[in-house]
């Protein structure tokens, strides 16, 4: 908080991350110009822009900035630059180190089937209609982050790669709880999902998920499902599903998955959630799910929405403004409603735009809505 305004921190990142980012940074404006929100935005600089300026990929105090934010608005990370940099300098700083740092075990990942985009997405529409879910993704263990983990070498001259998915009880309840609670606010179903056929962490995984549902959440309906038969499921009939319940690995292969049933992974938004401290404030990171796709970037062609859309996960999540959140929802469909695409979404008899093009349909509807 700075004063009685909340503090919204853009690390824009690398590769198209600045160019959406600037697209959310104009929106974010329009909240605190035209409906009171009362915010202050500040930048820290991520990735190769941080690295030129101080050597390194992540600035001194960065952390404490991002602890102290109310939201953090992210960009994106990586890129083909990455391979010019020394090993020790993309290990230590990256991405997964934030979310480890800041305790971000709850990634929230809602994936909704706008009509306009049916053309856009790869299912047929009958498949996709109706579709709205939320993939509620651990992001702060699980094989991400399990040790052992590197390359040895055996005597024999082999060599053997380790990675090691481990949970622990307290890990999974808590992740479970807010996909719980999260339920109760929509169509209060979990589908929880594991790999108890094959892991013995998955039986764990499905152990703790139950036991907390019977404890607390017996009014929430619970289903387990394996990962193989989600990944069927999420293409075959999306709309079965409210919450999706997962681990780490899992949940990033299911979105990525699951971005079609939107049209694009580039319509994709995201919330990393920290624990809930004594004082009542959590950190949290709003992120578009693409990644930095450095093949286009600079070229002013990449989708905005994603991170518009974090945006009004941010509003909803840790600025406490739901209203603003479902109108800059709406105002993203009426931009889509009215023909505005990006490239990633572009079909015949649609208006191709550019990524600013995109900010300015989109503030066009926030202005119009905002009159009524
Ligand atoms: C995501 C990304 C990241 C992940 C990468 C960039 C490390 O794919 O957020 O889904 O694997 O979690
Ligand atoms: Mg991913």
């Amino acid at each position: 908080m700075a004063g009685n305004r909340a503090t919204l921190l853009i690390m824009a990142g690398d590769g198209i991350g600045p160019e959406v980012l600037a697209e959310s940074r104009r929106i974010a404006e329009w909240f605190i110009l035209r409906r009171g929100l009362a915010a202050v935005l500040t930048e820290e600089l991520f990735g190769l822009a941080a690295y030129r300026k101080h050597g390194r990929l992540l600035g001194e105090d960065a952390l404490p900035r991002m602890r102290a934010a109310d939201a953090i608005l992210f960009g994106a990370t990586g890129g083909l630059s990455f391979a010019e940099l020394p090993p020790e300098v993309g290990k230590s700083d990256s991405l997964l180190r934030i979310r480890k740092a800041l305790d971000l075990y709850a990634n929230l990942r809602p994936i909704k089937a706008l009509p306009a985009l049916a053309e856009a997405s790869t299912l047929k529409a009958r498949a996709r209609e109706g579709t709205d879910l939320v993939i509620v993704r651990e992001l702060s263990s699980g094989i991400y982050f399990g040790e052992p983990r590197g390359v040895e070498t055996l005597p024999d001259g082999r060599r053997r790669g380790i990675n090691t998915h481990s949970y622990t009880s307290d890990e999974i309840e808590r992740v479970a709880r807010v996909a719980f609670e999260l339920a109760r606010k929509r169509r209060n179903h979990v589908t929880s999902v594991d790999k108890a056929n094959v892991m013995e962490a998955g039986k764990l995984w499905r152990e703790v998920v139950e036991a907390l549902h019977d404890a607390d959440y017996a009014d929430v309906g619970l289903s387990h499902m394996l990962a193989d038969n989600c990944a069927m499921q999420l293409v075959r009939a999306p709309h079965q599903f409210d919450v999706l319940l997962t681990d780490n690995l899992f949940g990033d292969l299911l979105s990525d998955g699951a971005a079609m049933i939107a049209g694009s992974l580039g319509m994709l938004p995201s919330a990393s959630l920290g624990p809930v401290g004594p004082d009542g404030r959590r950190s949290a990171l709003y992120e578009p799910v693409h990644g930095s796709a450095p093949d286009i970037a600079g070229r002013g062609i990449a989708n905005p929405l994603g991170a518009i859309l974090s945006l009004a996960l941010a509003l909803e999540w840790s600025l406490g403004r739901p209203a603003d959140a479902r109108l800059l929802e709406s105002a993203v469909a009426r931009a889509l409603d009215e023909g505005a695409r990006t490239a990633d979404i572009m079909h015949a008899g649609a208006k191709q735009v550019s990524t600013r093009g995109m900010g300015d349909a989109v503030l066009a509807s926030l202005e119009r809505l905002a009159r009524g």
